[in-house]
């Protein structure tokens, strides 16, 4: 798939500070999600890690010095080539000079000579990142248009503890997105999409509940896809996997993620933050059912145990859509999926609904992989997304969302 990396110009410029070698996994990262990768090595830096590593990880000349006869104008060439500029790490030295424009090495000319964004991503110990000179550099260097990361906290180099480490991949991966989608416009671009995840926990006593397979696998995935469109997303969290959530946190942090446990929650929360969005994308396996609760632990005894079942509120179908929000509804389906996705799109009055399969060899319950139907209203074409990665399928139907609300 066309990741959303492919092709791009990314360069890192590495300066010397002790997680220089950080930028090199971090390098080799941003190449396998396709991403032509450039470095710039302070001098520094260069005895922090070799050239070699990282030429032989981006498979693209090493630029450490100025005046390098064997390129053009390098400093204006690479600033202009540059999709996004990353400075990781950045040590204290060069953020003082970058917020001042000093521009006396490459990494320096190359941040004042370029309009592409640029994200700093500061490391060093705990003593020179509060020092209020280089707080006040930092914010001088957020006020002139630069992202700045804050740095992660926990032990450092030099055997302190405090903030100041070089921050996790996935996190500054998550900032990239972030970056590069801000600056696209696409019919999605600072949408807001309210997004269900997961599944509901409907208790049945104090100890006891039933709940579904529900992994929030692809609410995440859409998340992460309606991210890099430049959409804002408000994710409602039911019962999800542990390795799904944190992937999804690592990268974008927990600032917009509502956990609930029940289809009353659910609802309750979604009710609340309809009216801020501009679509609904119910992803979540809500129960249809819930078990009348009893306050104390039912007691084992001889023979069966029937529980009686009452419906839940359905979330869909009691929505006030007074002001033509987008509407997306999911059928989870295990036969005659097309019939039921079509009936869900027309009962439930839904803009779109995608159908997926929950059983058999290629069931989307719980795996990495999904194949998905996309229906939209008053449009007779299915459109089939094959047995693919949910992360990718994702990012192909936001896609194909975003061109059918723009006709
Ligand atoms: C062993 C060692 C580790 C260092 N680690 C850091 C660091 O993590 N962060 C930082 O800002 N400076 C660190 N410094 C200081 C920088 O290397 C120094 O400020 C240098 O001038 C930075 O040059 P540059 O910004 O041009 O790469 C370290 C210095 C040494 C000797």
């Amino acid at each position: 798939m066309k990741s959303l990396l492919e092709g791009k110009h990314i360069t890192i410029c590495v300066t010397g500070g002790i997680a220089a070698y950080k930028a090199a996994a971090l390098a080799s990262f941003l190449k396998k999600k396709k991403a032509e990768v450039h470095i710039i090595l302070t001098k520094n830096a260069a005895r922090f890690v070799s050239a070699i590593t990282f030429k032989s990880l981006t498979g693209n000349p090493v630029i450490t010095k100025m005046f390098d006869s064997s390129s053009f104008i390098p400093h204006i060439s690479i600033a202009q080539l540059s999709d996004l500029i990353l400075v990781a790490p950045a040590t204290a030295n060069v953020i003082a000079k970058a917020a001042n424009g000093i521009a006396d090495d490459m990494v320096s000319t190359t941040l004042l000579s370029s309009t592409a964004p640029k994200i700093i991503v500061p490391a060093m110990n705990t003593a020179m990142y509060e020092n209020p000179i280089t707080q006040h550099n930092l914010k001088k260097l957020i006020n002139f248009g630069f992202d700045v990361m804050e740095p992660d906290s926990g032990e450092m180099a030099c055997g302190t503890s405090g903030k100041g480490r070089f921050p996790e991949i996935n996190r500054i991966y998550g900032k990239i997105i972030q970056t590069l989608s801000a600056k696209q416009v696409t019919p999605l671009s600072n949408k807001k999409i309210l997004i269900t995840a997961g599944g509901t926990i409907e208790d049945i006593d104090p100890v006891r509940y039933i709940s579904n397979r529900s992994s929030g696998q692809t609410a995440f995935a859409f998340a992460e896809a309606f991210i890099a469109t430049g959409a804002k997303v408000h994710i409602i969290a039911g019962h999800v996997s542990e390795r799904a959530l944190d992937n999804f946190t690592s990268k974008f942090g927990t600032n917009d993620i509502t956990m609930i446990r029940s289809a009353a929650d659910m609802k309750k929360a979604v009710d609340e933050n309809f009216e801020e969005c501009d679509m609904l994308f119910m992803c979540a396996a809500v129960a249809d059912y819930k078990p009348n609760y009893s306050n104390h632990k039912i007691k084992k005894a001889d023979g069966s145990l029937s529980l009686e079942l009452s419906r839940t509120e359905d979330i869909l179908q009691n929505i006030k859509n007074d002001s033509n929000k987008i509407i997306v509804g999911f059928a989870a389906e295990t036969d005659n999926i097309e019939e039921y996705a079509l009936k869900k799109l027309e009962k439930k009055n839904l803009d779109f609904v995608i159908a997926n399969k929950v059983c058999g060899n290629e069931s989307a319950i719980g795996g990495e992989c999904s194949s998905l139907i996309l229906f939209a209203k008053d449009k007779k074409e299915q459109i089939i997304f094959p047995y693919l990665p949910k992360t990718e399928n994702a990012f192909k139907v936001v896609e194909k969302i975003g061109e059918l609300i723009k006709d």
